[in-house]
């Protein structure tokens, strides 16, 4: 239960305005953190067994809430970054922010 509500909390932390302040200090993350396997930046795709976070923000499934959720876990063979709250929030507004918008 207090699980359900810190992913609701991380939700709506994730819907909050600035949206594109927190893409930006996302982009940082995902560069600094996630580009070692991710293709990180808008339109960039790839074939193999890793998604590309452009990929990733096209999938229908992806919703901030779906990767505050992921996020959160240990995914191996992800290593666990302990993202705090905020960075988690940022880094998922980053990624919708890649989503083709038509
Ligand atoms: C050591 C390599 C590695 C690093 C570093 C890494 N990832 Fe991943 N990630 C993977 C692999 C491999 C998969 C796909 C396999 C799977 O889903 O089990 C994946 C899957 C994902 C998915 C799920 C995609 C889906 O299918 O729903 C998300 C979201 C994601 N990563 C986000 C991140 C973020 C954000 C970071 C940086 C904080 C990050 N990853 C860093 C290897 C990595």
């Amino acid at each position: 239960m207090r699980g359900m509500l810190l992913i609701l909390a991380i939700g709506v932390a994730a819907a909050l305005p600035a949206q594109a302040q927190d893409a930006a200090a996302g982009a940082r993350i995902a560069k600094r953190w996630c580009s070692a396997c991710h293709l990180v930046g808008a339109q960039e795709t790839a074939n193999d067994a890793v998604p590309s976070f452009y990929a990733i923000a096209q999938m229908p499934s992806t919703t901030s809430k779906s990767l505050a959720l992921f996020l959160s876990r240990n995914h191996r063979p992800m290593p666990d970054f302990a993202l705090t709250r905020t960075e988690t929030a940022d880094v998922s507004a980053y990624i919708l922010s890649l989503r083709a918008t038509q």
